[in-house]
């Protein structure tokens, strides 16, 4: 059993390891304990800020010895509420803020390893100037972290072309339950030496370890681009657009993104500065972006004559084509504020859901009927990454109702989405993960053998069970 210091022994002891700026105590503690989507507060004994993976090794020893629960937490951008911590106050939040160090980057192996603290977005400007695409790319890719879309798995808007997180990991190093450390970040593209740990890491949501560092692949910078915003027949139009440019060039197609005219209105009405470039509001919309790396590649031939197609069929109504880095940017505005225009028109239930590509216009049909008919005046706003089968099935609030009452009955609302998404042989959570939203519908999606394998993981690797406890496992 662990030795329990005093809780005023420990805190020293924090100190004592990583100085004044590397512990947070009190008022300063609040933007750490509670979820971006604002569902809940926990409470903590300490936030701790290590700036070394042999810091974090140390706090993790010293957590162990004392038998405290320890929470990761990157950019606490998560969607389930993965990096809170409970409201029993014993918890510490390990913060990865400080461990932000680009450690390399190299254009010939076209790989780069940062720490896990290292923001999205300044890992993507890192490659850049470096002459290198590192292509993961999500809307909170200013404030979320390496470690953390690791942790999560991440997918977001590039998944259709390069993977998700996963593929675009080679290696990690990381800080385990009874605080080794782990020397894993190998740079290689083969490299099959028993089981892949970096792999069970990966989507682990902190459970089984915390990543301080990874090795990431880079990829060639794009020579040609082009975007377009299209208005689309139906979800049907939409599913058959992706499938005319994946039969005309699928190595171009960078990302493909679904927004229905539900979504698209509540940031248009919501979010200052939205504007369609389209001459009317439309059911449907998709986000083409064409990208490739060979000069000449004719991307924006390409687009205006896929576009020119599905006119004549029908299947697109209106198109915007960007003719500058400033409408691109308009147009992906539009995109990425989904999440913003939703959280400003009020209280909504998020369901990251995805189906087999074909069954996706069958899926969104059947959750807006199930959805209006449970909640009579419910906004359906189904939007996301189309081309993955990943729609994040989301639904606003009746406008008159009291948010509390309507959140109250999120769980009714995320089984009535996953009844029809389990008949589609899909998954209740794509990419967000299950953090502490999702953990009680473990048992019934992934029950028996699978979760019974993943318990036996969890307690090989953190039989003290103190590695973000609460979280994926029920
Ligand atoms: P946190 O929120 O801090 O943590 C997430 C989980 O990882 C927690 O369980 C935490 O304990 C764990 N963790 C964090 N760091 C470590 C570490 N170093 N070692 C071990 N465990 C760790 N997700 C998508 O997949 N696709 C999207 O398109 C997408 N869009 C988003 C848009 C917005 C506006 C927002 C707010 C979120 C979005 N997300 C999306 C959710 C997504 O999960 C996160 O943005 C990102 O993956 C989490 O990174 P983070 O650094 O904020 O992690
Ligand atoms: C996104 O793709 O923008 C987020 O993953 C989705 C969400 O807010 O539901
Ligand atoms: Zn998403």
């Amino acid at each position: 059993m662990p030795d329990t210091p005093t809780t005023p022994a420990l805190l020293d002891a924090f100190h004592a390891l990583l100085g004044p700026a590397g512990v947070l105590t009190g008022a300063d503690m609040a933007p750490h304990l509670t979820d971006w989507r604002g569902l809940y507060r926990g409470r903590a004994l300490a936030v701790l800020r290590p700036a070394s993976t042999e810091q974090v090794a140390e706090l993790v020893r010293l957590c162990a010895a004392a038998g405290v629960a320890m929470v990761p937490q990157g950019g606490n951008t998560s969607m389930v509420a993965g990096a809170t911590p409970d409201e029993s106050g014993g918890q510490v939040v390990i913060s990865t803020a400080r461990l932000n160090r680009i450690r390399d980057i190299d254009p010939i192996d076209m790989t780069m390893v940062c720490e896990a603290g290292v923001i999205l977005k300044h890992a993507q400007d890192a490659a850049r100037e470096a002459g290198c695409l590192f292509p993961l790319s999500l809307g909170a890719e200013g404030s979320c972290t390496l470690g953390g879309v690791l942790s999560t798995n991440a997918g977001g808007n590039t998944t259709v072309r390069y993977g998700n997180a996963r593929e675009l990991m080679l290696g990690l190093e990381a800080v385990l339950p009874d605080g080794s450390v782990w020397h894993g970040l190998r740079r290689l593209r083969k490299d099959n030496t028993g089981y892949a740990l970096r792999h069970l890491l990966v989507g682990a949501e902190g459970t089984l370890g915390i990543i301080t560092a990874a090795a990431l692949r880079l990829f060639p910078l794009p020579r040609e681009e082009a975007v377009a915003l299209c208005a689309v027949a139906d979800e049907e139009a939409a599913l058959a657009l992706f499938r005319r440019f994946r039969a005309r060039d699928e190595g171009v197609v960078r990302a493909f993104e679904y927004i229905s005219g539900a979504a698209m209105d509540l940031v248009l009405d919501h979010v200052p500065g939205a504007v369609l470039p389209l001459a009317a509001r439309a059911g449907h919309y998709v986000l083409v972006d064409l990208a490739s790396s060979r000069p000449g590649a004719g991307l924006r031939g390409l687009l205006e004559s896929v576009l020119e197609e599905a006119l004549a069929e029908g299947e697109v109504i209106d198109a915007a084509l960007a003719e500058s880095e400033a409408q691109r940017a308009a147009i992906w505005r539009l995109r990425e504020e989904q999440p913003e225009g939703q959280r400003r028109a009020g209280a909504s239930v998020k369901n990251d859901v995805s189906v087999p590509l074909s069954r996706v216009p069958e899926m969104i049909r059947r959750c807006r009927a199930a959805l209006t008919a449970l909640i009579p005046g419910s906004r359906p706003v189904p939007f996301g990454h189309i081309g993955d089968g990943n729609i994040h099935m989301n639904l606003a609030q009746p406008p008159d109702m009291d948010p509390a009452a309507f959140l109250a009955r999120s769980e009714e609302i995320m089984a009535c989405v996953n009844a029809v998404v389990r008949d589609l042989g899909g998954s209740f959570s794509a990419e967000h993960g299950i953090g502490r939203i999702k953990t009680g519908m473990m048992e019934d999606w992934r029950g028996g053998a699978e979760l019974a394998a993943m318990r036996a993981i969890k307690r090989a690797l953190d039989p003290l069970g103190l590695m973000n406890p609460g979280k994926v496992l029920p």
